[in-house]
């Protein structure tokens, strides 16, 4: 059994039976975050997406708190390296396949926004999670769905920085996840979006669980 936590915005920790997993930790001056950096405890990887300041967030800090291992595309590594993570505590990868680190696998994947943007593919446990990070729709969402089947997708659909809820249905139904979950919304004003729309559009496609920042669900 695998346990999601929303902790608002783009900011999930996910808990495997081995190792636990903190992605985009953007939490201090965040109007939804459900923790703050000072009580995420016990996380073996900290994830990034991207390095802009929503996702980046309080990673460094975290994965100097936690002696977690700092995950992200190269470029991004770097702001870890700059944090003063050690050198073999930051693990600088880049997109194109899964890597084994014992308990689970991590790959980047292509996300399409601006910067230097990825998504994750997370593997643990038998179960398959996609975190899309900020990202437009894109056709080779299909790929990573018939690629990795992932058992649960995590979306933004909050649009102006990503995809709104309409994108992020015809999304959805190229990933084909088991479990579909919504994310990036409702931070801010310029992202205010009602995720049941979204659910409404997936209706008989994919199990969407709505979550609140603090909540959990288990797969
Ligand atoms: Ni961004
Ligand atoms: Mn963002």
């Amino acid at each position: 059994m695998v346990r999601l936590s929303w902790l608002g915005h783009a900011a999930w920790q996910i808990e495997f039976s081995r190792c636990n997993v903190i992605i985009d930790p953007f939490l201090k001056g965040n109007p939804s975050a459900s923790t703050s950096p000072e009580e995420v405890k016990s996380v073996d990887f900290v994830l990034v997406t991207h390095d802009h300041s929503d996702h980046l967030g309080d990673a460094v800090e975290i994965a100097k708190a936690n002696k977690a291992k700092f995950v992200s595309i190269f470029e991004t590594s770097n702001y870890a390296r700059k944090g003063g993570l050690p050198d073999d505590m930051i693990i600088g990868m880049n997109i194109g396949s899964l890597n084994d680190f014992g308990a689970i696998r991590i790959g980047l994947v292509p996300a399409v926004h601006s910067g230097n943007p990825t998504g994750f593919i997370i593997k643990g446990d038998g179960k398959t999670i996609y975190h899309a990070g900020d990202t437009a729709l894109f056709g080779d969402m299909k790929l990573i769905g018939d690629m990795y089947k992932p058992n649960v997708a995590l979306l933004p659909i909050g649009g102006f920085f990503t995809m709104g809820p309409d994108e992020a249905v015809l999304a959805a139904k190229m990933i084909k996840a088991d479990v579909t979950m919504p994310m990036h919304y409702n931070t801010f004003e310029a992202i205010k979006q009602d995720p049941e729309r979204f659910a409404r559009g997936l209706a008989g496609v994919t199990d969407v669980r709505i979550l609140k920042p603090g909540e959990s669900t288990e797969i």
